[in-house]
């Protein structure tokens, strides 16, 4: 949809939730689950077009989400849309668990060619991220012969029972549903700005405790190695707080899973497809893994999620595993013409105004006494509130006094860990998108302390 406007701020001209607005939450709160974690801000979206977002009662506002870091090329990119239209004017679905079509090995090759794995590659196309999630626990189990999982406090990498096993990030993702489905063990994720082991990093390296409770306490106690199919790891943990994992500490991951056969699987539901200024967070690392989850930002808000392996390792029998809609064509060719339009300019403009927007914040941390920590690569950043920088108290309240405060003069923020704000927007953000973005933040926060 094209602005009928030339937009160079948010524009607010109604009460929030506007009208027409309050309708629909009403509706809402009628006929949809209350499960949905919405933030204490409503907003009701009805149009949208590159970074801006309006509403059902034409307001206008500044995405720096971008539908959780799902809009990866803007809102309905004209070029994302007339992919899109003219695949859905040929075939819409044929089913690629039965038949065959050019989508899949196209978008399969492509996979091959720019994923963090060694050798070749084999995709299995999903829906989202907690399939792509799904898919990996699955295979690894099934290629190993083991049954058990490592993964980190703070991590979250979907709500469907296996998925939900490995997630931590928050006790109401948890809350009523009991045990366990998958036999995972969570360990201390390498938060360094809060050492879960009281050190912090000495000489700018982390203490690697999770290693050394990994190979010294639980290797040798509850989860002995040879029954570990896979460690599960975000390098950059996405809802529990934006937080980047130190380089030294994703090179031991890989060495464990080196020297005990165990798969790697790095999830970058959250933090690939060029949100990072990489195509992939893992890039930042120098380190490959054996199996990538893909989903969010690869079909720019159409509903595709991929689990990518080793050649060898995605070796299972006929059956073992299929999705009616995964891969469908229509999405295929969004995430075709995504990986283009992030090969041919976003990635690179992610790098260059991710920096812009991380010095930005910065000035504003030294400014104020709440902002605790500010982090991240590219156009994934995170914004930590504390009471004050000496004590270092969370101040969930602040944040999200903060994230309501920048809503009503019309940025779209949203919270993530206990205290954190992430920043996402679409990575076609410009400079001047930041500067406003920026003085609204500031302007919120002035208004919040
Ligand atoms: C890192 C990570 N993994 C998995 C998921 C689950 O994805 P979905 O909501 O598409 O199932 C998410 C969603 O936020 C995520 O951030």
């Amino acid at each position: 949809m094209k602005p009928t406007i030339d937009v160079q701020r948010p524009i607010i001209k109604t009460e929030l939730p506007g009208p027409k607005a309050k309708e629909v939450i009403e509706a809402d709160r009628r006929y949809v689950t209350p499960s949905y974690p919405r933030p204490d801000y409503k907003l009701v979206a009805e149009k949208g077009y590159g970074v801006w977002i309006e509403d059902v009662d034409g307001n206008i506002f500044l995405d720096c989400n971008a539908g959780v870091a799902v809009c990866s090329t803007g809102h309905c990119h004209p070029e994302i849309v007339q992919a899109i239209s003219e695949q859905a004017s040929r075939l819409i679905h044929m089913c690629g668990t039965d038949f065959y079509y050019r989508h899949m090995p196209e978008l399969g090759k492509k996979l091959n060619e720019i994923c963090p794995i060694e050798g070749e590659t084999k995709t299995h196309f999903a829906n989202s991220g907690a399939e792509a999630i799904e898919t990996a626990l699955k295979l690894a189990m099934y290629h190993t012969r083991r049954q058990k999982f490592i993964s980190f406090f703070g991590s979250f990498h979907g709500r469907t029972l296996g998925a939900l096993s490995l997630t931590s990030s928050k006790k109401a993702q948890r809350l009523g549903f009991m045990r366990q489905a998958l036999d995972v063990i969570h360990v201390p994720y390498p938060y360094c700005y809060r050492c879960p082991f009281n050190k912090g990093k000495s000489n700018g390296k982390c203490c690697l405790g999770t290693i050394e409770w990994i190979e010294n306490r639980i290797f040798n106690t509850t989860t002995p190695p040879e029954e570990v199919a896979g460690i599960v790891l975000e390098v950059v943990q996405g809802e529990g707080g934006y937080i980047p994992a130190p380089v030294e500490f994703v090179r031991e991951i890989r060495r464990i899973c080196d020297e005990y056969g165990i798969l790697m699987i790095v999830d970058e539901v959250q933090s690939g497809m060029g949100r990072t200024g990489k195509m992939f967070a893992l890039e930042h690392y120098g380190v490959k893994a054996d199996i990538v989850c893909i989903a969010k930002g690869i079909g720019s808000g159409l509903p595709i999620g991929a689990c990518v392996a080793k050649s060898e390792i995605m070796s299972w029998h006929k059956g073992a595993h299929a999705s009616t809609f995964g891969g469908n064509p229509v999405c295929i060719a969004a995430a075709l013409k995504t990986i283009e339009l992030l090969e041919n300019g976003l990635i690179e403009n992610a790098r260059e105004v991710g920096n812009y927007l991380k010095e930005g914040l910065e000035k504003l941390k030294d400014k104020y006494d709440c902002i605790g920590d500010v982090r991240g690569l590219g156009l994934m950043l995170g914004v930590e509130f504390v009471e004050s920088k000496s004590t270092m108290k969370p101040n969930p309240a602040l944040r999200d006094k903060v994230e309501t405060a920048c809503f009503e003069r019309g940025l779209i923020i949203l919270g993530c860990g206990t205290n954190s704000i992430r920043w996402s927007p679409p990575l076609i953000i410009t400079k001047e998108n930041v500067d406003v973005a920026l003085e609204i933040f500031d302007d919120a926060i002035a208004a919040s302390i």
